[in-house]
């Protein structure tokens, strides 16, 4: 509450707290923004894995997947599932959902711990606009991607601090060829969704 000597809290104090919830999450705000994430952003998650065509022998990396819907998805879909999440609370919604169905790791875009060329997709869902350095997260995927395997990536459109043509552009830079982008508008409130496909030439 604020009084006449404690100010209001500013703008700076509400991005903190929309950070703590849905960007960094961590600690109780962390907890219910995963458990919102989880029913407002269902709908893109899925719409990326069945984008995403995955096959029952492919091994899948999904960066940033918060509560974990789209990787519990890709779970029941492929043979090898990886989860890179750097927030431990996500990691913990994770392993709730989906067990021992997938395998959750600490990391990020820019580190995913996975051998080169040992990845046949990767699924990306709201967390670009987080990437502390595109061009290292793209490199990163890049390398970790086979020759002919598979990038897939969406987020908000109105917080891709990039177009998402320019975005295309950056992951072409790291090396991916083929790239197609478009918009889609997802069902509810989440509003639309930049997305995109890239191919790691063979
Ligand atoms: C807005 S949430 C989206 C979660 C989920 N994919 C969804 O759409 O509901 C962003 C997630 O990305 C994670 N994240 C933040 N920085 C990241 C980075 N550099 N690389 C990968 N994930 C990151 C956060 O911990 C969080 O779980």
């Amino acid at each position: 509450m604020s009084t006449p000597h404690s100010p209001a809290p500013g703008p700076g104090a509400l991005d903190a707290a929309l950070d703590r919830a849905f960007g960094h999450p961590s600690g109780l705000l962390g907890r219910l923004g995963g458990k919102l994430m989880s029913w407002s952003n269902a709908a893109t998650e899925h719409r990326v894995v069945d984008l995403a065509r995955l096959e029952p022998d492919e091994t899948v990396v999904v960066v940033g997947p918060g509560p974990g819907v789209g990787l519990d998805a890709a779970g029941k879909l492929a043979g090898e599932v990886i989860g890179v999440e750097p927030s431990p609370e996500m990691r913990r919604l994770c392993v709730e959902r989906s067990g021992d169905r997938v395998e959750v790791r600490a990391g990020h875009a820019a580190r995913t711990g996975c051998a080169d060329e040992s990845v046949d997709v990767v699924l990306s869902v709201n967390n670009v606009q987080l990437w502390d350095d595109r061009a290292a997260g793209f490199a990163e995927l890049y390398r970790v991607v086979r020759p002919g395997g598979r990038l897939l990536v969406s987020a908000h459109e109105k917080w891709l601090p990039v177009t998402r043509h320019e975005l295309a552009d950056e992951a072409a830079a790291a090396g991916f060829a083929d790239l197609q982008t478009w918009t889609w508008d997802p069902p509810g409130f989440a509003g639309l969704a930049a997305q995109l496909r890239a191919v790691k030439p063979g």
